[in-house]
């Protein structure tokens, strides 16, 4: 594993100020054809390889994202106005033996600084945002860094800023889409699988909510592609959900993290502060569920006669895990973790093109 290019030792502010580092931000760039390309919504992109919201802090990590060779780079989630991050740490290892079931998710997890493979994480940020003034300008800024064959992506979430109910939030997810689009980005992601509301709820599990902001975003949009990022289903809830929101969505973006109490090895709550016992695991554990939502997605396509591009996300950390991801019905594939030790994963995949 290599020195990862956000260090869990540095807070989320210090990572944002001095970061990307090692390898990852050595600003040599990877060139050449990789036999990869494809075609989404009707760019040809160089590879369907990407990093999906959130080690990309901003336009810093998007260009070195770009430079290694990741041709779907997310920015991490925005927001309409300033807010700050949980208190460090906001990244553990966690200790899974094999692969993160639900029902081993009802159990307690210990996390701890020992970051071996096989890797699994926890990570804990409570989705903060720098002012648009900043992230227009510097989002901006790094779309038009992009060469051919690749594309700049960014998610966001809307918030209720002061309780005033449905329709506030309902406008603050439209102006974050309004904002963004003027980024310039070639694809929005609706952030549904963060704890939107509080602590505990994610949209994605509102389904009239989902619909709701779905609808009002897209006229936002203006034709950008729209994703919807998700949390793992049960089939007939995604069934549903996927009924509901294809007629106006673009892309489902599938999986966030898998959620589970976080202690260190005396028992003790791992992350600090209210509300952070639980806590979202990615990495190596949750490449199941990741496979499992791909598949899925991709049956409900065909019988649906849908025509939304599938994001496969979820314990991406090789070559053949990237390979099975496109098996099993991924359009684009992105890693998170496995990218973040393993700056070079995209140049890896490129060179190892597996049958
Ligand atoms: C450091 C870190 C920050 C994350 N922040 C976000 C975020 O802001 N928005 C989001 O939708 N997902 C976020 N995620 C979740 C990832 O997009 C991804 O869904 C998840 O990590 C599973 O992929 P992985 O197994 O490759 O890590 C974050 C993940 C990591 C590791």
């Amino acid at each position: 594993m290599s020195e990862p290019f956000f260090n869990p030792d540095k807070s989320y502010e210090e990572n944002w100020a001095k970061g990307p580092f090692g390898p990852f931000a050595d600003g040599e760039v990877f060139v050449g054809a990789c036999g990869l390309e494809c075609n989404i919504f009707g760019k040809k992109l160089n590879s369907p390889i990407g990093i999906p919201a959130g080690p990309l802090l901003n336009g810093k990590f998007i260009k070195a994202a770009l430079d290694k060779g990741f041709d779907v780079p997310m920015q991490k989630t925005l927001r309409t106005r300033v807010k700050k991050s949980h208190p460090w740490p906001n990244v553990l290892a966690v200790r899974i033996d094999g692969e993160l079931t639900l029902e081993k998710a009802q159990e307690r997890l210990i996390a701890d600084k020992d970051y071996r493979e096989p890797l699994s994480i926890t990570n804990s940020f409570g989705n903060p945002s720098y002012s648009p003034d900043f992230w227009q300008t510097d989002l901006k800024d790094a779309v038009s860094y992009a060469k051919p064959g690749q594309m700049v992506t960014a998610s966001w979430e809307g918030t209720d800023w002061d309780n005033a109910g449905e329709k506030a939030l309902i406008e603050d997810w439209k102006l974050g889409a309004r904002l963004l689009r003027e980024t310039g980005v070639e694809m929005m992601e609706m952030n549904f699988s963060c704890p939107n509301k509080g602590t505990t709820n994610l949209l994605c599990h509102d389904l009239e909510m989902s619909r709701k902001i779905a609808e009002a975003v897209k006229p936002e949009t203006e034709g950008i592609p729209l994703a919807v990022k998700m949390s793992y289903m049960s089939e007939n809830y995604l069934q549903q959900f996927v009924k509901e929101l294809s007629g106006t969505v673009d892309a489902f973006s599938a999986i966030n993290t898998i959620a589970a109490e976080v202690v260190d090895e005396n028992g003790n709550q791992a992350l600090p502060g209210p509300s952070r016992l639980r806590s979202g695991v990615c990495g190596s554990a949750i490449k199941w569920a990741g496979l499992d939502m791909a598949r899925r997605l991709k049956s409900l396509r065909d019988e649906l006669d849908a025509k939304y591009v599938i994001i496969g996300v979820g314990g991406v950390m090789t070559p053949k895990d990237y390979k099975e991801y496109r098996d099993a019905g991924a359009d684009i594939i992105m890693s998170a973790t496995g990218a973040m030790w393993n700056p070079l994963l995209a140049i890896d995949i490129k060179n190892n093109p597996l049958p």
